[in-house]
């Protein structure tokens, strides 16, 4: 296994982090991890050098951390770092931080958390947990040992993580980051901002959720991948593009088979960073492009369209058009708009004001997308 620097922390964290979210379950449950199938996979990427274990306090229907803590029993504990997260979505009241933290220390049956980030901050729920004043929260379980390092996951655009990263001494973040979002969220800029300040940055969703290890890529992106000199899977292929960045310290992969453990720690402990050659980058860059050129709707998530006034998340929307038309996968697309989605964001709440159009710097034509996102994705649409 490789191991890289994680920030201001002085850890040295493994190449690949695992992300106790996706593991195989049973009879399609989510809450029922098949126990017999997850416990060896993670037991068997720690004892190739994976040092760091990924959870949450909503994975796996609230059962993931509880999961861990059993995972970690027979001194697997000592042999890794533990990260989890307080759901920053469900804090109703200040005192409901240091409840759930207290609750996680529990499930994960340990005294000292040592990675512990505010889950998923977008521009709203950074605004809430201010109002809570989460800096006395993450200094005070600090001090009193409850946590070692604090962080946060971050889903929302550059400037808002800007923000973010200077509003507190944190220890690292998580970003999303893959070969093709290298300018969506946080991206690439995001990545490097947080490095100098000092912060360890790890990163999550370097398959896009798997959508960049499918076997059945579209045919002329598996086209440009046989171009290269040395055969690799899509997996690979993407795993590379994000740990070739010198400021990537951990990437986070959700594995949901043995398979995938042993190609991705086999990955790990090779991806040296700045290691792709020219050549390899260069067809990263024409298959990042061949996938851009599926993409339906020219949406860059710069969010000038938003508030929309009638409350249309526009962006999400959107998100889930180019999703659709990327990966020919129009089941989560309908996903995100039914069920992702509340009702006043989906498409059928837009009232065609056009106020988004007068700020939508890629001059697109809103109303007229919507309707179409609506047509094919909405259950039960009303025409307008
Ligand atoms: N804090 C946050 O807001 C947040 C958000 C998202 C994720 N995370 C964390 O980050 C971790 C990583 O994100 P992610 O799980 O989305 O990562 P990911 O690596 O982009 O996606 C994981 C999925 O990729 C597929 N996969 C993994 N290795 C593969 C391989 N070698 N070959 C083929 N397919 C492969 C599997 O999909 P199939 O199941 O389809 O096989 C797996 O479920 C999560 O597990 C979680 O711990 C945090």
């Amino acid at each position: 296994m490789l191991y890289r620097d994680f920030g201001k922390t002085g850890l040295q964290l493994s190449n690949l982090g695992f992300g106790i979210m996706r593991l195989p379950i049973i009879d399609n449950d989510t809450e029922r991890i098949d126990e017999e199938k997850a416990l060896p996979m993670i037991r068997y990427a720690i004892d190739q050098g994976v040092n760091y274990i990924d959870t949450a306090w909503p994975y796996h229907g609230g059962k993931s951390e509880e999961f861990c803590a059993k995972v970690l029993k027979n001194g697997y504990r000592e042999k890794v770092r533990i990260g989890t997260k307080l759901p920053c979505w469900e804090m109703k009241q200040q005192s409901d931080m240091n409840v759930y933290l207290d609750k996680q220390l529990e499930r994960l049956e340990v005294d000292q958390i040592d990675l512990y980030l505010l889950h998923s901050l977008g521009a709203d729920s950074w605004k809430t947990m201010k109002e809570f004043d989460y800096y006395s929260f993450l200094d005070d379980a600090k001090k009193s040992g409850k946590i070692k390092y604090a962080g946060f996951s971050f889903h929302d655009n550059l400037d808002v993580f800007e923000d973010i990263v200077d509003d507190y001494d944190w220890d690292f973040c998580f970003i999303q980051l893959n070969f093709l979002d290298f300018d969506y969220q946080a991206g690439v800029r995001g990545l490097k901002y947080a490095h100098k300040k000092g912060m360890g940055v790890m990163l999550m969703e370097p398959l896009r959720g798997g959508m960049l290890a499918r076997t059945e890529v579209p045919s002329e992106i598996q086209a440009i991948w046989e171009q290269a000199d040395q055969a690799r899977t899509p997996a690979e292929w993407a795993l590379r593009a994000v740990w070739n960045l010198p400021e990537t310290s951990v990437v986070l992969s959700g594995m949901a088979s043995m398979e995938q453990v042993v190609e991705n720690v086999k990955i790990a402990s090779e991806a040296e960073p700045g290691s792709l050659t020219g050549k390899e980058l260069s067809l990263i860059e024409k298959a990042t492009r061949a996938f851009r050129e599926r993409i339906s709707v020219d949406c860059t998530n710069c969010r000038y369209c938003m508030p929309c006034p009638a409350g249309v998340n526009i962006p999400e929307l959107f998100w889930a058009l180019n999703h659709a038309a990327l990966f020919d996968d129009h089941e989560k697309a309908r996903f995100w708009v039914n069920d992702f989605l509340k009702a006043e964001e989906r498409p059928s709440a837009c009232v065609e004001c056009g106020e988004c159009e007068e700020h939508c710097p890629q001059n697109i034509p809103i109303r007229k997308t919507l309707r179409e996102i609506g047509e094919r994705y909405e259950d039960n649409v009303n025409p307008l």
